[in-house]
């Protein structure tokens, strides 16, 4: 009898302990599912900015994403800075209101469609995403840049070029 009792107490006591691997289990793998999210760098999902931090008008820049984003009807847009000529990092310009390529002198609009020079299409976007009023953007996959065109926006070169020769 007291045999007995002592395997129930050790199988009940299985029964717990394992219980409580499985919840653990658990706990962990949300917790760094999560984390991976917040703190990922180029390559994967980056947590950028509040949605009402981005503006409408202009452009703020993110590194851990090497992203610029910005805002166009409702719908905020993440841009590459690598340049799709030969990668050179293009700068916001906020006199011109366009990007500038420092290499060979190329601009695109502020949603990043082409407007001059040996670039072949404008600007490569990101996928965006909006989590809690957190913009997060996805660095994984790249998407084309759109081809040279007639713009969609109509917001023209509004002052002078912060490059020589853009
Ligand atoms: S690398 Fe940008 S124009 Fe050449």
């Amino acid at each position: 009898m007291k045999h007995e009792i002592g395997r129930r107490q050790f199988l009940a006591r299985g029964w717990k302990l394992g219980a409580l691997l499985v919840g653990a289990a658990g706990a962990w793998t949300s917790w760094d599912v999560l984390r991976s999210r917040a703190e990922a760098g180029l390559g994967g999902v980056v947590r950028a900015a509040r949605v009402d931090e981005v503006p409408a008008e202009s452009t703020i820049y993110i590194r851990a994403a090497q992203t610029y984003l910005t805002r166009h009807e409702d719908e905020v847009i993440a841009l590459w800075q690598r340049c799709p000529h030969l990668g050179c990092r293009v700068a916001w310009c906020e006199s011109s209101g366009q990007f500038e390529c420092p290499c060979h002198g190329s601009t695109f609009n502020r949603i990043g469609e082409y407007r001059s020079g040996p670039s072949p299409t404008g600007l490569q976007p990101f996928g965006v995403g909006v989590v809690e009023d957190e913009v997060e953007v996805d660095t994984g996959a790249v998407g084309r840049g759109p081809p040279p065109g007639a713009e969609t926006i109509d917001e023209p070169v509004r002052g002078p070029t912060c490059i020589e020769g853009a």
